[in-house]
Formats: C-alpha cells, sequence, structure tokens
C-alpha cells in the first residue's frame, strides 16, 4: 500500500524516523509492498511545509541539518499549524513527535484526537497523550474506524507492545517488571564506575537519551508514563500516572551504589504493575536487585521487561530503550504493522 505521511514534530525522533525511510524506501518497497509519500512537516521550531504530491525528504534532512529550519524549501504550502495539517491535509497517517507533556498531554493529545476524529491512524512514540487518555484516545480510533498505535511510547524501538498485545495475545498478564528508562539506567550504570552523578546525567543528555527537561527520568516521571501505558492497554489497568507510587535516583549517591554492590547487588530503578483486589497497581523506584536477578545484568541505556503470564512463565524482552534512530523505528514498525492489517483486509 501507498501511505501519505505527515510529521508532527522534527526533532529527534522525527528525524530518526525520516533517516530510516530514506535508507530503506527500496527494501521497504520490495519486501513489504510499503510506499510513502511525506505529504508535510510541522514543528514548531522548524516551521511548517505541505505539499499533497509529496516533499523530499532527504532535502528536509538537509535544510534541518544545515540551517535548523524547513521553511525555506523549494515548493509547498508554507507556515500552517500542527492542527491545520492534521485537519485540512491529504495525509493517511500522522506521525505524532512532538515533546512528552505528562501533567496535560498536550499539545499531543489535542493533535492525535483531531488526527483520529478526522478519520487519520496516528502513530505516535508520545508517551503523555497515551499515558493519560489510553482508553478514550482507543475508542475514539475505534469509533472512526482508524488505528492508534504507540509502540515507542516504551522501550523506544524494542517490541515490548506489540509482544505483550499481539505475540503474547491469549495469555494472561499477571504482573509486570523491569527497566524502563533508558537515561537513570545509564546513570547508574556510570555511577558503579565511579563516574558521578553530575557528569553522567550530562553525558546522558549528549548522547540523546534524556528528555528535554531531564527531571523527568530522573525522578522518574517518564518510567511512570510507561508504566501507566503499559498497566492500561497490557493489563486492563486503568489508572493514570498520578495514581503511581514515585521515587526517583536523584538522592542516590556513590556510596549507595558502592554499598549495594558490596552486598552482591545493584541499583536499579524499577518499575511493576500488578493486581491486587481485581485493580491493577503500578510502582517505580530504585530496588537493590541481586545478581541472580536478570535485571541486575541490564547496563547502559538498555532496557528490559517481563511479562508474568499463565501460561508461558516469564516471558522477558531485552533492547534498547532510548535514541533518535531506536525510537523513529518504533514509527515504522507500527506503520507496517498497519500495512500489514490493512492489507489483508
Ligand atoms: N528519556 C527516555 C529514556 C527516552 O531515557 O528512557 C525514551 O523514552
Amino acid at each position: 500500500m501507498k501511505f501519505k505521511l505527515a510529521f508532527i514534530g522534527f526533532g529527534t525522533v522525527g528525524q530518526g524516523l525520516a533517516k530510516i525511510l530514506v535508507e530503506k524506501r527500496e527494501l521497504l518497497k520490495k519486501k513489504y509492498k510499503f510506499e510513502y509519500d511525506v505529504v508535510a512537516v510541522s514543528d514548531i521550531k522548524k516551521g511548517s511545509v505541505y505539499n499533497e504530491n509529496g516533499l523530499n525528504l532527504e532535502k528536509l534532512l538537509e535544510l534541518t541539518k544545515q540551517t535548523g529550519k524547513i521553511e525555506s524549501y523549494e515548493s509547498g504550502i508554507k507556515g500552517l499549524s500542527s492542527l491545520e495539517v492534521i485537519e485540512k491535509s491529504n495525509a493517511d497517517i500522522i506521525l505524532e513527535v512532538t515533546w512528552t507533556n505528562i501533567e496535560t498531554g498536550e499539545p499531543g493529545l489535542t493533535h492525535m484526537k483531531k488526527a483520529l476524529g478526522s478519520g487519520k491512524h496516528v502513530v505516535t512514540t508520545n508517551k503523555g497523550p497515551i499515558a493519560l487518555a489510553y482508553h478514550e484516545l482507543m475508542e475514539t480510533a475505534r469509533k472512526n474506524n482508524v488505528f492508534l498505535r504507540f509502540e515507542g511510547t516504551v522501550l523506544s524501538g524494542t517490541p515490548a507492545l506489540n509482544l505483550s498485545l499481539e505475540d503474547l495475545a491469549g495469555a494472561y498478564v499477571k504482573s509486570i517488571r523491569g527497566i524502563v528508562n533508558g537515561t537513570t539506567n545509564y546513570i547508574l550504570t556510570q555511577m558503579e564506575k565511579g563516574a558521578t552523578y553530575d557528569e553522567s546525567l550530562k553525558t546522558a543528555q549528549k548522547l540523546g537519551y534524556a528528555e528535554a527537561d531531564p527531571t523527568m527520568d530522573v525522578e522518574a516521571w517518564d518510567p511512570v508514563a510507561k508504566i501507566t501505558i503499559l498497566a492500561n492497554a497490557v493489563m486492563e489497568g486503568n489508572i493514570k500516572p498520578k495514581d503511581v507510587e514515585r521515587e526517583g535516583i536523584t538522592h542516590i549517591s556513590l556510596e549507595d551504589v558502592k554499598k549495594a554492590k558490596d552486598e552482591g547487588k545493584r541499583i536499579k530503578l524499577i518499575a511493576k504493575a500488578w493486581r491486587e483486589n481485581n485493580e491493577v497497581k503500578a510502582k517505580v523506584s530504585p530496588e537493590k536487585v541481586p545478581l541472580t536477578d536478570v535485571l541486575a545484568h541490564i547496563g547502559g541505556p538498555i532496557n528490559a521487561l517481563t511479562f508474568e503470564t499463565d501460561v508461558l512463565g516469564d516471558v522477558t524482552i531485552v533492547g534498547p530503550g532510548a535514541g533518535g534512530i531506536e525510537a523513529g523505528y518504533a514509527l515504522l514498525s507500527d506503520m507496517l504493522a498497519i500495512n500489514r492489517y490493512l492489507s489483508e483486509m
């Protein structure tokens, strides 16, 4: 199938996907019968370009690299707002990759509601709207007969959601436990090697792991959003980020890390969701994990999640949890899933 794509947001993740799309265009066509035209890119800082017949993605990437802006692109309609692109463009898939806000979900939440309401598929890595309004957004998608896919909201491109929602379909997930934030896992790993907290955070920011506001990572708001998404989407929970017990890593000292090591343990920021009296509960907090636990061996920006199921026991997935290309890939895998489903209809 051929899809018309609109990027709402063109930061690290949007550009990550764009690079993959350019590089894999032939493979995607040949192997998966997936073809695309990017008809719009709209970014609050870089500007907005729309051409119903398609834009040259390589040129847009080059312009972004050279000037940080895209409005000098040679053709098309300039200056449309994100909402105008969503409502008026001929795109069939809206790639919502604006920044994450887990208090209000905005502007992503409005973008998604408008897109789904106007019959467009939404593919996103934006955690805020999904953590705050998963059930409502899925209902809107269902009513409008379109897809809402959000693989990249948890473990970036490592297919934790596809694994649990599709490959483990029919299995009852009793609990979920894991490491779902790359930045804090990187910091804790570096601290074990003797680096200070501040140095490690700076490097995590430089490497593109951290959120625009790193408080989201180190105060555990980001993993709270992710475990909320997992609890609601995989365990049929109905919780909000504010219901999740939360403790970050800012108070962890080099001494704490060393003490844990001397005890044969590692400090890890653990996210978990479990069932209690017919309700799903969740918590994120640092834990001293014994070396006999697989999670103790997940280092750097790598993440891992264990799904405790009725039919298979524990199923664990390990992979990158952060990064532009990694999150960009999640968007591609979601689009390929839409392509598969629609081709089978
Ligand atoms: N800041 C996030 C992390 C990015 O470090 O895991 C991926 O969601």
